[in-house]
C-alpha cells in the first residue's frame, strides 16, 4: 500500500508565530511519521506584496531553519524551499493558461487585498502558483487554514479542467474539513487570529523566536475580561479561553479541566508563558545553530530540493506534453 501524500507550505511574509506552530508546523511534524509529507517555504508567494529583498532573504532562511528545528526530518519528509524547484513557476504558467479571469476575481483573498493602488499582478495569479505547488506532487491532502480552502477548491477545479481538456495528468486533491484546525487568537484582540503579517512589535503576536522575557511580557499583558473567574467559554470569555486553549495544546489536557485547576488570571498567564517558553526553547536553540551553520542548513535543504525535483519533474513533463509543448 502506498502512503498518502500530504503537502503544505508556509509563506515567509513575516516571522512565524505560535499560531503557525500549533496550527501548522507541529501538525506537520506529527504527521511526518504516518504520511509521505512535502512541506515547503513558499518564498515566491511572499513576493506578491511589497517586500524588502534583504528581509525576504533572511525570513526565507529563518523559516526553513524553523521547519527543521521544529522537528521535520529530511529523511522522513521532503522539506524544501519553493524557489529551489523551478518547476513550480513553470507549471504555474500552464495553470494560468487553464484558469479563467472570472474565477480568479472571485478569490476572497484577492477581493480583500487586491483593490489597492500598486497591487502586483502576481497577487491576482497567485492561486495558480499555489495550484502548481499542490499538483506537481500529486498531493492528496493539503492541510491549510480555513482562509486557504477556496484556493484548494480552485486547485481541484483547475486539475479537473486540465485533465478533461488535455487528458489525465493531475491527481485531484481532497478538500479537507478545516473546522478542526486549532486557531490561536491574538493576545490583544482575541476576536481575530494571531497573524504573522502584523508588525514585528505587535504585542498580541507571540513569535517563535521571541526571547523568554518578551514571551512572558506578551502573556502578562494579554487581554482578558473583568470577571476574574478562570472558566472556558470561547464566546463570553475569548481572551481567557484562548489562553486555556494554548495551554491545553501544549499540555495535552482539556481546556475545561485545566480551568478548574487554575485560580486567577495571573496564575493562568504565568502557566501559559512557562509552557510556551519550555516548548520553544529547544526549537530556538536548534534554529540558531542551523542559521549559524549555513553549510549544514544548505545540506539539509538540498536533500529536500533533490527529492522535490525528482518527484515534480515527471509531472511537469507530462503536463507540458499534454498541452502540446514539444521538446
Ligand atoms: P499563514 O500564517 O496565514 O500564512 O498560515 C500558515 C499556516 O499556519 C496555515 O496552515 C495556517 O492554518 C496556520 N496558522 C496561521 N495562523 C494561525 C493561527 N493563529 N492559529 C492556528 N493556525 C494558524
Ligand atoms: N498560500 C498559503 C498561505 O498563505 C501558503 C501556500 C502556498 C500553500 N502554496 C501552498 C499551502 C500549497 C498549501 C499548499 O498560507
Amino acid at each position: 500500500m502506498t502512503m498518502q501524500r500530504d503537502l503544505s507550505g508556509i509563506t515567509p511574509s513575516g516571522h512565524l508565530t505560535l499560531g503557525n506552530y500549533l496550527g501548522a508546523l507541529r501538525r506537520f511534524v506529527e504527521r511526518q511519521h504516518t504520511v509521505d509529507g512535502f512541506y515547503f517555504v513558499a518564498d515566491l508567494h511572499a513576493l506578491t506584496t511589497k517586500h524588502d529583498p534583504a528581509k525576504h532573504r533572511e525570513l526565507t532562511t529563518s523559516t526553513a531553519a524553523l521547519f527543521l528545528a521544529a522537528g521535520l526530518d529530511p529523511q522522513r519528509a521532503t522539506v524544501f524551499v519553493q524557489s529551489d524547484v523551478p518547476a513550480h513557476v513553470q507549471l504555474a504558467y500552464l495553470l494560468e493558461c487553464t484558469a479563467h479571469v472570472g474565477e480568479l476575481s472571485r478569490m476572497i483573498q484577492f477581493k480583500e487585498k487586491g483593490g489597492r493602488p500598486g497591487t502586483r499582478a502576481s497577487l491576482f495569479t497567485y492561486p495558480c502558483l499555489m495550484a502548481a505547488d499542490i499538483l506537481l506532487y500529486g498531493a492528496q491532502r493539503v492541510p491549510v487554514g480555513g482562509d486557504q480552502s477556496q484556493h484548494v477548491e480552485l486547485t481541484r477545479d483547475l486539475a479537473v479542467r486540465f485533465n478533461t481538456l488535455y487528458g489525465p495528468t493531475f491527481v485531484v486533491p481532497e478538500l479537507e474539513p478545516t473546522a478542526l484546525t486549532a486557531r490561536v487568537l491574538d493576545l490583544q484582540d482575541p476576536t481575530r487570529k494571531m497573524s504573522k503579517s502584523d508588525s514585528d512589535d505587535a504585542a498580541g503576536v507571540v513569535r517563535l523566536l521571541d526571547t523568554p522575557d518578551v514571551i512572558r511580557r506578551k502573556f502578562r499583558r494579554a487581554v482578558t475580561d473583568s470577571e476574574g473567574e478562570v472558566r472556558y467559554d470561547p464566546h463570553a470569555k475569548p481572551g481567557v479561553s484562548n489562553l486555556l486553549d494554548i495551554l491545553a495544546a501544549l499540555t495535552g489536557q482539556g481546556p475545561v479541566s485545566l480551568a478548574t485547576t487554575i485560580t486567577g488570571y495571573g496564575q493562568l498567564k504565568d502557566a501559559v508563558a512557562d509552557a510556551v517558553i519550555a516548548e520553544l526553547r529547544p526549537l530556538q536553540e536548534r534554529h540558531d545553530e542551523l542559521v549559524a551553520d549555513r553549510p549544514e542548513l544548505a545540506r539539509l535543504l538540498d536533500i529536500g530540493r533533490q527529492r522535490a525535483r525528482e518527484t515534480s519533474t515527471p509531472v511537469l513533463d507530462q503536463a507540458q506534453q499534454a498541452m502540446g509543448i514539444t521538446r
